[in-house]
């Protein structure tokens, strides 16, 4: 399959994720971070900057029903299995809505689980109907194909590293399954902001934590290509897929844009024409073409 962008270290394809993930080629890919449907818009509200709006994302977003939702998770982690190199791992990000369907996918499926994370967001927005806590955190699920796999995993940049407005992580101390990290920030969003943008922060410490320089990760739900500027930032190649034109373009493709112009990559520079030898090259070498 073509893909919709491309440039030296990544290709981002326009489509739906098991047509897409069925055409890259099997035991390609390092590391997959997921960020699937929440099956949460069902016309509910919450609160956005002190007002009452609607909890709905998109289309997308919609719930067909448990099975049906079952059904959808299951196939998508069946075919990022498939993708996977035999010591990559997989990361899925999720609420209550669909968190536990994609867990008990991977328990069917064979997969190990490595950890779950509790993402705590400080700042998330309010319950608006004051009879139950308030939603602020999120689930992350790591996992490994099996339990013999070697999956990469950076014990040192996480104990040593800094993670600033984590008040759970102390200096020089392991790092804990619960993660202090807000929701993104007004710089994360010059382009509008993708109904479920998750904070570059967050797909930093993912990255850094599960994966070496050079590797290739792959987003198959990347919406604003979040993971792409994190996997660019820390020196990872990136490939993402998303089935919505315009997230792609409003948001994803203009961020990826100037996190490449930020590292003084040679981005639309008068060599083009070698670029586009090197991206043909890549390809091939990397087994993105078929
Ligand atoms: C929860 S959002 C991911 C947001 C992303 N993590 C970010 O930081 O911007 C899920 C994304 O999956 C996409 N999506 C939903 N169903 C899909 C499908 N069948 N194939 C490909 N993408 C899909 C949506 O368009 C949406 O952008």
């Amino acid at each position: 399959m073509e893909a919709y962008f491309k440039e030296i270290g990544i290709r981002i394809f326009l489509g739906d994720v098991i047509e897409v993930l069925n055409s890259l080629p099997e035991e390609s890919i390092d590391l997959i971070f997921a960020d699937p449907p929440y099956n949460l818009s069902n016309d509910g509200f919450t609160c956005h900057a002190g007002k009452r709006v609607s909890v709905n994302k998109g289309k997308w977003d919609k719930s067909k029903g448990i099975e049906e939702d079952f059904k959808f998770h299951y196939n998508w982690i069946e075919a990022c299995k498939r993708v996977l190199k035999p010591n990559g791992s997989l990361w899925i990000s999720g609420t209550y809505h669909s968190i536990y369907a994609c867990g008990f996918a991977l328990q069917k499926q064979g997969w190990h689980i490595i950890n779950d994370i509790c993402w705590y967001k400080p700042n998330a927005a309010p319950n608006l109907s004051c009879r139950m806590f308030t939603a602020s955190h999120e689930t992350l699920i790591w996992a490994r194909k099996d339990k013999k796999s070697k999956h990469t995993f950076n014990y040192n940049a996480m104990k040593n590293g800094n993670w600033g407005e984590d008040f759970i992580k102390k200096p020089g101390k392991q790092m804990r399954s619960i993660w202090v990290i807000n929701t993104p920030q007004n710089g994360e969003k010059i382009y509008g902001k993708h109904p479920t943008q998750k904070p570059e922060a967050l797909l930093e410490r993912i990255i850094l934590a599960s994966s070496n320089k050079g590797d290739i990760v792959l987003d198959p739900f990347c919406g604003s290509a979040t993971t792409g500027v994190a996997a660019l930032r820390l020196n990872r190649r990136f490939v993402g897929i998303d089935l919505e034109q315009e997230y792609l373009d409003k948001f994803a493709i203009p961020r990826i844009k100037d996190e490449l112009a930020r590292r003084e990559l040679p981005l639309f520079n008068a060599k083009a024409q070698v670029r586009e030898e090197q991206v043909r090259e890549e390809q091939v070498e990397y087994g993105l073409l078929p």
